[in-house]
């Protein structure tokens, strides 16, 4: 049969940044893992913008045209890279994103995909960088909020440094697979998702798994 009624997919805009991305294990991989989605942009604002030239209005367009905005990232100093924090404040501008008239970013989801050198034992009160990773983003949580965007939990990848090639870092590459799918396909469980710290060891809950197709 017809499908009658196909599903429009969610537009999903990655803003990606890693200034070394030659050297980069964990990010190239998971860059990889979503190259070739469909409706899925892949921006990289380094290759973009080598010299930090933004340019403003291209980026605002972008934003217009997707519903769902990631920035992905390696975690840098308890935050982003440079470029997105020019962009940041470059782009989002009064009157575009927040203020009067700002609405133009109202009603769009809002994802961070990053990844730590320091493990998960380290980001806690008791660890040595005393924050946990949700407190350490309320920046980004923050500054989605104000735009009127819904800030999802982060998909945090941690620990880079001592993961291992072959399974552990493929392993993270494909659930970062099925997160953009599935948030491209809204498949998935909205009300659960809302109620996790972070993605991963989630997944089974918050995915719906794909529906087995009928066979006349
Ligand atoms: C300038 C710089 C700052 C960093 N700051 C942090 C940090 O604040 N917290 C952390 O856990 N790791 C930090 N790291 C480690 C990176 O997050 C880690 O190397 C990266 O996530 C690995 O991903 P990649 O293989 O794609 O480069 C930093 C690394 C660099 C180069």
């Amino acid at each position: 049969m017809n499908n009658l009624n196909p599903i429009v997919p969610n537009q999903i805009l990655i803003l990606f940044a890693h200034p070394a991305l030659e050297k980069s294990r964990v990010n190239r991989r998971l860059i990889q893992a979503v190259q070739g989605l469909e409706s899925v942009l892949i921006h990289d604002l380094y290759e973009v913008y080598p010299n930090f030239q933004i340019n403003v209005k291209a980026e605002q367009d972008l934003l217009l045209a997707h519903d769902i905005i990631v920035f992905h990232h390696p975690f840098y100093w308890y935050s982003s890279p440079a470029i997105l924090k020019e962009w940041q404040d470059l782009v989002l501008e009064h009157g575009f994103a927040y203020g009067e008239g700002g609405t133009a970013l109202q009603g769009k989801k809002f994802l961070t995909a990053i990844t730590t050198g320091g493990d998960k034992k380290a980001y806690c009160q008791e660890g040595y960088n005393r924050f946990t990773i949700r407190e350490l983003l309320v920046p980004f949580e923050q500054t989605a909020r104000l735009c009127g965007m819904e800030y999802l939990p982060p998909f945090v990848v941690q620990g880079t440094h001592s993961l291992q090639e072959r399974h552990q870092i493929d392993q993270h590459a494909a659930d970062y697979r099925a997160i953009i799918t599935a948030l491209r396909d809204d498949t998935i469980h909205w009300e659960q998702l809302r109620q996790v710290n972070h993605w991963n060891l989630n997944l089974d809950r918050v995915l719906k798994l794909p529906e087995v197709p009928h066979h006349a």
